[in-house]
């Protein structure tokens, strides 16, 4: 789902804050007409198996000027100075993606569109299976300016007005061997940064505590469809 963006550059421009676009879901998605990961100073996307296209692992750096690039380029590659042998003058990364990968990758970017296509269906299923059940919210645009991959399909439930639990569905799905997934866990949250300070509302655990992430490949087949309607529907 594309960002505030023009919220988000204002005060990026304000402040004097480089924008940097983590836009590793968002290959395909849209904000009033401009691709994602074309709005921060830097963006990056991901190709990791499991997202829209895949090199299998790795992704891209997006930049908008030539001296980034080759920067970003000479310390993925090891920052190595021009010397005959292994000289460094400063700390590099093995951060390149291979040659094999790459080529996948380029093979991958024709089938984008068809996938957007797929995923964005899944999405309409959804909307279409919770249209009349109260307290159950499909992460949708939040109007016409944004367009989205809808690469995962969510839902946010008020137990209250629903009458079950995000867990409760969860698990009559996995009851059935259909694989759904809480939100993700914020980061203090997790025990590794228990000690670690935190700053904020507790927006990012209600999301956790409440969210729910559905079955939302491009590869679902319509029997599978079925499966996870009668699944829903019965439990509703
Ligand atoms: C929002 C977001 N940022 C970053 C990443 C990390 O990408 P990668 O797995 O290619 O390192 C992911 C992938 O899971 C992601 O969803």
């Amino acid at each position: 789902m594309p960002f505030k963006v023009d919220e988000i550059r204002e005060i990026s421009n304000k402040y004097e804050i480089p924008l940097i676009e983590d836009a590793a879901e968002a290959l395909g998605s849209t904000y009033k007409g401009q691709s994602c990961g074309t709005f921060g100073d830097f963006a990056i996307l991901s190709f990791n198996g499991n997202k829209i296209i895949t090199t299998s692992g790795g992704g891209a750096l997006v930049c908008k000027s030539t001296s980034h690039k080759e920067k970003a380029i000479f310390l993925s590659t090891q920052a190595r100075d021009a010397a005959p042998h292994y000289q460094h003058s400063e700390i590099g990364y093995n951060y390149r993606l291979s040659n094999i990968c790459a080529g996948i990758g380029r093979g991958q970017m024709e089938v984008l569109d068809e996938r957007v296509r797929l995923r964005r269906g899944m999405h309409d299923f959804y909307t279409e299976l919770f249209q009349n059940k109260e307290g159950v919210d499909v992460f949708s645009e939040a109007s016409a300016e944004f367009h989205s991959n809808h690469w995962l399909s969510c839902i946010l439930i008020n137990s209250k007005k629903a009458g079950f639990s995000s867990e409760e569905l969860r698990l009559a799905l996995e009851a059935e061997n259909i694989e759904s997934r809480p939100l993700w866990k914020p980061m203090h949250k997790q025990p590794v940064f228990q000690d670690a300070p935190y700053y904020g509302r507790k927006i990012a655990e209600e999301l956790f505590d409440n969210g729910l992430c559905l079955p939302s490949g491009s590869n679902l087949e319509d029997a599978e469809k079925e499966r996870i309607m009668s699944v829903v529907t019965q439990f509703l």
